[in-house]
């Protein structure tokens, strides 16, 4: 079995940056590894993104909204997460169920057990063996998201739209989701510099591959 990590943060906080970093360094190591996002990762997935991030999708129920997360999960979990992980891949994961449980569970507020149930169900039990989180204060990535909006360097999508309350409880529900199992999270002050961000993750990830007999391949 191989080694499952994803990447966690409110939007703008710099993790898709950082794990694609990350991704250059364990290739240049020669690990054999794999980068994948949320929602998304297959075609099917990829589909399934497109309506979750449609701005014009306005209606869209909360219930609908988790359902369909899961659904790109599933596939992406089942096509290419599973087979990758029992290849002895290190498969990195920008967002996974975490996500669920910050945006879904507590930004829309809903029960966290049924949210447990749905995730269970679409990935098999398949969770983390760690989750790099990259902390945030909210009003910081809101305009950091703007920014790199208007330079052109990100999408601006559906969840993006919405209000600033929700964001908050977004990023109050990933401290508390880590209070509850903190060996399962490595946390990050986001407002560091990309440099020093990476060198902290480039220092867990050599001390978790070695923990797991992760062996280079090239
Ligand atoms: P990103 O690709 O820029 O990270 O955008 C993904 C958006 O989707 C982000 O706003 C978080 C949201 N999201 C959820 O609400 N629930 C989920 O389960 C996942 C994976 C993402």
């Amino acid at each position: 079995m191989g080694c499952f990590i994803t990447l966690e943060g409110p939007d703008g906080s710099g993790k898709t940056t950082q794990i694609q970093a990350l991704y250059h360094d364990l290739v240049v190591e020669g690990y054999p590894v794999l980068l994948v996002r949320e929602p998304g990762g297959t075609d099917i997935g990829d589909q399934i993104r497109t309506i979750l991030h449609d701005v014009k999708n306005v209606e869209m129920l909360a219930n609908a909204e988790v359902l369909l997360y899961s659904a790109s999960r599933a596939q992406l979990v089942g096509q290419v997460m599973r087979p990758a992980l029992e290849a002895g891949k290190v498969v990195l994961c920008d967002r996974y169920a975490e996500s669920t449980m910050a945006y879904q569970g507590y930004g829309h507020d809903l029960d966290q057990e049924l949210l447990k149930a749905i995730t269970a169900f679409a990935t098999g039990g398949l969770r983390p063996d760690l989750i790099i989180y990259l902390d945030i204060d909210v009003e910081e990535s809101l305009r950091r998201k703007e920014q790199a909006f208007r330079q052109g360097t990100c999408e601006w999508n559906r969840m993006d739209q919405k209000e600033l309350a929700f964001h908050r409880r977004v990023r109050s529900g990933y401290l508390q989701l880590m209070a509850k199992e903190p060996e399962r999270w490595f946390v990050l002050d986001a407002a560091q510099s990309i440099e020093s961000l990476q060198t902290s993750i480039r220092k867990r990830m050599k001390r978790l591959l070695a923990e797991k007999h992760i062996r280079r391949t090239a």
